[in-house]
């Protein structure tokens, strides 16, 4: 087996990056390796127009240290009051490649997010219009639905209905955790596509409840059974264009993790491609991996893939940092559960 692997360079089509201290620290994870990455607009408060998206894009590449090269692929965070000219023009003229739409309250940052989506439905159908992708959290908020079923209600309740009625979305189901989404997502048109997180493709629940409860691990969607973790990495190696990768790397400080009351998120910036790099190698299909970091997506973005590359090499178990650190306090880096022998060089 060779143990050097040429990359095309990766992009990351969900990643959160905040504002202030932690994006001035978590920024390098990212632009150290990737290219270009659609950035969440859930800061708070959420970044609606045009406007903002752009003064976050100033922001962000601000926060860039000399040398290194990133394009931020911005959003805008929907709403029922989002307004469809003001969307059509920041996609005019580049700014926003996509728009994301929370349920109301389904996550981090989501209460401005979407209560009623017969309120969505001009600006939806405008984004059809254009060209403009429509990015979804897949988790529907009602009380009465359990946690681990909301993936599944959503696709039946809110994005099978909002395909049917807006023909000619492109659609991205982010960050899919179940079976039945990678299912629902083979059984569409070529108008939808999902990403998968990297550490989807690790834990499943018991990672976070057995032995202890693990903050470090809990994300929405929240980790499902074992059963939906394979039918995840089956999609992931499978080659399949539909399915590409989008990290869902989500920073809260130390503090906010643990606590009675976590934050959702894995930090995964820094040593995602070293993690894919083994799980693909395991199951022998490191020929994949390419196209799931550095081509599907942005095919179904309608994007050239990148230019560069990045060389993979196989060596002695690497030894990453296990915090990062920002001047809001220390970020602990996803811990996959196995030592990781793939580094990434430029
Ligand atoms: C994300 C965050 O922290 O902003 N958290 C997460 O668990 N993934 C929000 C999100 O993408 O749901
Ligand atoms: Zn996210």
């Amino acid at each position: 087996m060779s143990d050097t692997l040429i990359l095309r360079r990766p992009d990351d089509w969900h990643l959160h990056l905040r504002d202030g201290a932690v994006l001035r620290a978590v920024l390098p994870e990212t632009a150290r390796h990737f290219a270009r990455a659609i950035v969440m607009p859930n800061l708070v408060p959420p970044v609606v127009t045009g406007a903002q998206a752009a003064a976050y894009r100033d922001r962000i590449l601000a926060a860039l240290p000399e040398g290194m090269t990133f394009e931020p692929l911005m959003t805008l965070y929907l709403t029922e009051d989002t307004n469809p000219e003001d969307v059509a023009s920041a996609a005019a003229s580049g700014l926003v490649r996509a728009v994301k739409l929370y349920p109301a309250g389904a996550t981090t940052n989501s209460a401005s997010g979407v209560a009623d989506f017969d309120r969505v439905r001009g600006v939806l159908e405008r984004m059809a219009g254009i060209g403009l992708h429509l990015c979804v959290h897949g988790e529907v908020t009602d009380p009465e639905i359990d946690i681990f079923d909301r993936e599944a209600v959503f696709i039946d309740r809110v994005l099978d209905p909002i395909r049917r009625t807006t023909p000619g979305l492109r659609v991205v189901m982010e960050h899919i955790t179940t079976s039945g989404a990678a299912d629902y997502v083979r059984a569409a048109p070529a108008d939808l596509a999902a990403t998968i997180t990297t550490h989807h493709l690790v834990i499943n629940r018991n990672h976070i409840l057995v032995g202890g409860i693990r903050p470090h691990y809990y994300c929405l969607p929240v980790a499902k059974r074992e059963s939906h973790r394979l039918a995840l990495l089956d999609a992931a190696l499978s080659g399949d264009a539909r399915f590409f990768l989008g990290t869902d790397s989500a920073p809260h400080v130390d503090a906010n993790k643990q606590s009675a009351c976590g934050c959702a998120g894995c930090f995964t910036a820094t040593n995602t491609l070293s993690i894919l790099a083994e799980i693909f190698e395991r199951e022998g299909a490191l020929d994949r991996l390419e196209g799931f970091t550095s081509r599907f997506g942005a095919a179904f973005y309608g994007m050239a893939p990148n230019d560069g590359t990045l060389t993979l090499t196989r060596g002695d178990a690497l030894r990453l940092p296990e915090k990062i650190e920002t001047e809001d306090g220390p970020v602990t880096v996803f811990d996959p559960g196995f030592p990781l022998h793939w580094r990434v060089t430029p």
